[in-house]
């Protein structure tokens, strides 16, 4: 093939990061759990039982295995979903946004079997309930667009690229539990992992800024 010079290296620079950008996204399975994953027992005694233990407006009582087979009748998927979106005095994730969505679904399944479920050892896969490219419109544009505070931006692939080195599931834990300016779970405690996933990879891919 007889390339051009200039279109030649453009094409080269393109292929590279074809190549470069899948494979830092994908190194890693996609809902693999990270390491420092709380057993649904930790995360049940130092963050659930605050309300479960006494049960506080009307929440479900650990070991009050009558009530927990009523509400899992509609499915283990289905209450843990609302444990990770919360529902009417349910706080999404339990209160705590830093908590990972596998580790909320360790604890809800701790709770349900009266304290038999061993942790599964796959990971828990989280509901996807917006689209990644809607959620950095209505949300993490707001901050990634401009660069506020040191957000890497939109478009910029020069920002994403080092921090894209732990692979994407190091961005999303991070994404996750906050740091410095960027709040956890982008200060809305009722994000899945999948969404806040769905829309990091968004914005990491993105050849340049977004049209207004
Ligand atoms: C601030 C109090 C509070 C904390 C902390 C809390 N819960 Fe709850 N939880 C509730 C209340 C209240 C309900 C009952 C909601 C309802 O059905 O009206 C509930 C209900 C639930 C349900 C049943 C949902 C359904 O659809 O029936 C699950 C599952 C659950 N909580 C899991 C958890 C897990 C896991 C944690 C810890 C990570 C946790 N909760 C921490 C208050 C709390
Ligand atoms: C209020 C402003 C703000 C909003 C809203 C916001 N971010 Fe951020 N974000 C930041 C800042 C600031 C940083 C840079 C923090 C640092 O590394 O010091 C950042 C960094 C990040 C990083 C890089 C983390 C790392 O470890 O390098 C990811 C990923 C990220 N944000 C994802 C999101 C997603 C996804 C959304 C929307 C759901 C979002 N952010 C919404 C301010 C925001």
């Amino acid at each position: 093939m007889n390339v051009p010079l200039r279109n030649r290296s453009q094409l080269l620079r393109l292929s590279a990061l074809a190549i470069a950008l899948p494979a830092a996204l994908y190194t890693l399975p996609s809902n693999a759990a990270p390491e420092k994953a709380r057993s649904g027992k930790v995360v049940v005694e130092t963050v659930c039982a605050g309300c479960h233990e006494t049960g506080k407006d009307g929440a479900p009582k650990i070991g009050d295995q009558a009530e927990w087979s009523k509400r899992a009748s509609v499915g283990l998927g289905v209450i843990t979903r609302n444990a990770i979106t919360g529902v009417r005095k349910m706080p999404a994730h339990g209160g705590n946004a830093a908590l990972s969505d596998l580790e909320v679904s360790r604890a809800v399944a701790y709770m349900v079997s009266g304290g038999k479920a061993i942790d599964p050892d796959k990971p828990y896969s989280s509901p996807n309930q917006i689209a990644g490219g809607n959620l950095v419109k209505a949300r993490c544009s707001e901050c990634h667009t401009a660069g506020k505070d040191g957000a890497p931006k939109i478009g910029h692939m020069e920002d994403w690229k080092p921090r894209l080195k732990n692979g994407v599931d190091g961005l999303v834990s991070s994404a996750i539990s906050g740091h410095n300016a960027m709040p956890a779970r982008a200060g809305m405690a009722n994000l899945s992992d999948a969404d806040l996933r769905a829309a990091v990879i968004f914005m990491a891919v993105q050849p340049k800024p977004l049209a207004k």
